[in-house]
This record gives structure tokens, sequence and C-alpha cells, in this order.
């Protein structure tokens, strides 16, 4: 039987070091600033946004929720990102994805501060996260998370065969630039791939995120699998479970994320690490530059 990797474990000790962190900034006079803006009513991002702002405040980083209706226009939504770029008070901007359709997703990314980019979905951090740039800069939240968990579970990276089911810009491709630059070997599928299992049952680490519940099943995985699942599908009767078939899989994987209680409360934690290193990193800038004037 698999060990269950604990999510909400790992994310109570990481969200306690960044409680420590901002402890520390606060003391040289710094308050780490997150925003988050929500355009729109989707049910699921209410409460996805609405988790980043209590665990923000919760650890003492300043949070701000900034809200507009379904119908807000380019310009407004651009207008209050650029306010934010300006606010010395924010370090951190996020646009929480879907957006409306007459909302224009690239160019308002691309709007963001890229030193400000907690979620590192601006070109130029997603550049540099490809080329496996060395220094300082965010990276998606999720993937990162993800090679969290795999250190503490001390799962081998380099020189395992691992799978990503996905190609997303969120999870996915993130997940193949960190991976590949940890030296693993990566194979990137997704749900029109002639024959997945072909694949799937050669991997050593699998990790899944389509958005299909029990897309992967006992019979697609090589026993002694670790297998990262990082869907999150809500049932009719309001469950909430993932992308693989966690009752099966764990019979034969050697280590599995739950859903809940695995991926979900690590990118949290891991959003809120990144907010504090962006504050951190902007501290270091700010003196870098003083001794340069
Ligand atoms: N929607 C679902 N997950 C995310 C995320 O990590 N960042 C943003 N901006 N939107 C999301």
């Amino acid at each position: 039987m698999a060990t269950i990797i604990d999510g909400r474990k790992l994310a109570a000790d990481l969200n306690a070091e960044t409680a420590q962190r901002v402890a520390d900034l606060k003391k040289r006079g710094i308050v780490p600033g997150i925003a988050v803006i929500l355009v729109g009513d989707d049910p699921a991002s209410v409460i996805y946004t609405r988790n980043k702002d209590r665990k923000a405040k919760k650890l003492g980083i300043r949070s701000i929720l900034k809200r507009f209706p379904a119908d807000a226009r380019q310009s407004e939504v651009l207008a209050s990102i650029q306010e934010f770029n300006n606010d010395d008070q924010i370090n951190a901007i996020l646009v929480q994805s879907p957006l409306p359709d007459q909302l224009d997703e690239t160019s308002l990314v691309q709007a963001i501060d890229p030193a400000k980019d907690v979620d590192g979905f601006h070109p130029l951090n997603v550049g540099k996260l490809y080329a496996n740039e060395e220094g300082n800069y965010p990276i998606p939240c999720t993937p990162r998370g993800i090679m969290t968990m795999l250190n503490k579970y001390q799962v081998p990276v380099a020189g395992s065969n691992v799978v990503i089911i996905g190609r997303s810009n969120l999870v996915g491709k993130p997940m193949l630039s960190l991976l590949t630059n940890a030296n693993a070997t990566v194979t990137m599928i997704n749900h029109l791939t002639a024959d997945p299992q072909y694949y799937t049952k050669n991997a050593d680490l699998l990790i899944v995120g389509v958005g299909h519940p029990k897309f992967v099943q006992a019979k697609d995985i090589k026993p002694g699998a670790t297998v990262i699942d990082v869907g999150i599908n809500r049932q009719s009767d309001g469950h909430l479970v993932g992308d693989v078939d966690f009752d099966q899989v764990k019979t034969v994987a050697d280590k599995i994320t739950p859903v809940p209680g695995g991926v979900g409360p690590v990118t949290i934690a891991t959003l809120m690490q990144q907010t504090v290193d962006l504050a951190e990193w902007s501290e270091q800038d700010a003196a870098r530059k003083a001794v340069n004037c």
C-alpha cells in the first residue's frame, strides 16, 4: 500500500517557515503584500481567492482582494494592475484565471511587473525557467510546490523516467522545465495521445493534470511509481476528486497524493512562500541600488 503524501502537513510546515520569515521582515520594517485580482463570480475562483486572502492575512502578509464585476472592461483591470505595479506596499500580483471572454488574459499578464509576477506567468519569467537561468525569479506555484513535495518525500528525480499528463501553461509546461532542469527524463502526453499506457506504464513518477476524474487507473501504473494528482473535479454530490482513481492506484503505487489534501494546500503555501521571496528580493534589489548610487 502506498505512502500517502500529506499535503496538509507539508503546507503547515511551509506556512510556519513563511510566518517566521514575515516576522523577520517586519523587524526590518517590511510587510510583504499581495494583491489578488478577481473578475466575476465563478464559484471555484471565489473560493480559491478567498482562501488565498485569508491565508495571507493569517501569516501576517498584507493582502488586497480586488474584485471586478463579470462585465469589467480590459482598461479597468489594466489600470488596477498598473496601480499595484506602482504600489511599494505590494510585492506580488495575481490575476485569477479563468477570466471572462471579453478580457485578454495574455496582455493582462504581460502588464504585470515581472518582479511582482507571483504566479510566474509573465513571458520573461517563463523564459527564465525554460532557459534554467540562475538567480531569483518566480516560478508557477503548483509545479514549485510539487518539487517541494518530491524533495520532502525523497522521491528521486535525476535520472528518473517522468511522465506528465497535461500540457497546460499553469502546470504541465513549467513542470516539464523544472524536472528537465533537475535531470529527469521527461515525457509529456495529453488527452489525445494514442495509447497513453505505453508511456505511463514506464513512469517512475507520474504527474497528472487533465481535469478528468479517474483518468488514471491501477492498470496504467508501473508498480512502485510515485503518482502526483493535480486534478480537482467536483462530483455531482459536491465531493472533490482528482484525476487519479485513488483507491485503486494506492494499491500499486509507492507514493501518492490524495485529493483533497495533496497538491492544493501545498500550492497555496507555495504562493505565500513566493510572495515573501518577492518581498525579500525587492529588499535586496533596493539595497544593491543604494550601494551603486
Ligand atoms: N486559477 C487556478 N489556479 C490558478 C493559479 O495558480 N493562478 C491563477 N492566477 N489563477 C488560477
